[in-house]
């Protein structure tokens, strides 16, 4: 099964979360396709069916800015038939009550548009590097499993 991972990332604590998500997911037999957000047309998405998609929260509980083009287009996608799991990045001494707003909002954006949602949110605090063999990890093992269902 292809999983495409389309992901925004300012100074690569995103980036290092989903190529980590990938890495497992190719052990177990995935092919995956790792996307920066920015540089990637629509068709991507209306082209494939199983995603995940990952952000980080910026300004005040918005989008990190390199997603907000995919973002408008998706909008004007019908995703009925297609699957997304979600992993966020943000950080509570930003903004408390806005934790990793920016996934959410993609989230329920692809509800909205008909999209079924894989597993449950991953949300990271802070740094993830040390939070790459435990905490996602375990996610991963766990959207592999619903993955393939
Ligand atoms: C100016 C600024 C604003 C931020 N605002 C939020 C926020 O509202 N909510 C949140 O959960 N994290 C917030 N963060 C934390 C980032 O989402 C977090 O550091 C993330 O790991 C950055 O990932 P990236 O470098 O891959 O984009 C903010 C960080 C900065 C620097």
């Amino acid at each position: 099964m292809d999983i495409n991972l389309i992901y925004a990332s300012t100074s690569g604590n995103v980036e290092i979360v989903m190529e980590s998500i990938a890495k497992v997911l190719s052990t177990k037999g995935f092919r995956t396709f790792l996307f920066r957000a920015e540089r990637t047309p629509i068709e991507a998405v209306k082209n494939n069916d199983n995603f995940i998609f990952g952000t980080s929260t910026w300004q005040h509980g918005q989008l990190n800015p390199f997603f907000l083009k995919l973002y408008e287009q998706l909008n004007l996608l019908d995703c009925h038939h297609k699957k997304a799991a979600f992993a966020g990045l943000g950080d509570r001494r930003y903004e408390p009550v806005l934790f990793c707003e920016g996934i959410e909002k993609i989230r329920k954006l692809w509800l909205k548009k008909g999209g079924k949602e894989i597993g449950s949110v991953l949300r990271i605090e802070g740094e993830p590097y040390n939070q790459l063999d435990s905490i996602v990890l375990d996610w991963v093992n766990k959207i592999a499993e619903k993955m393939k269902g």
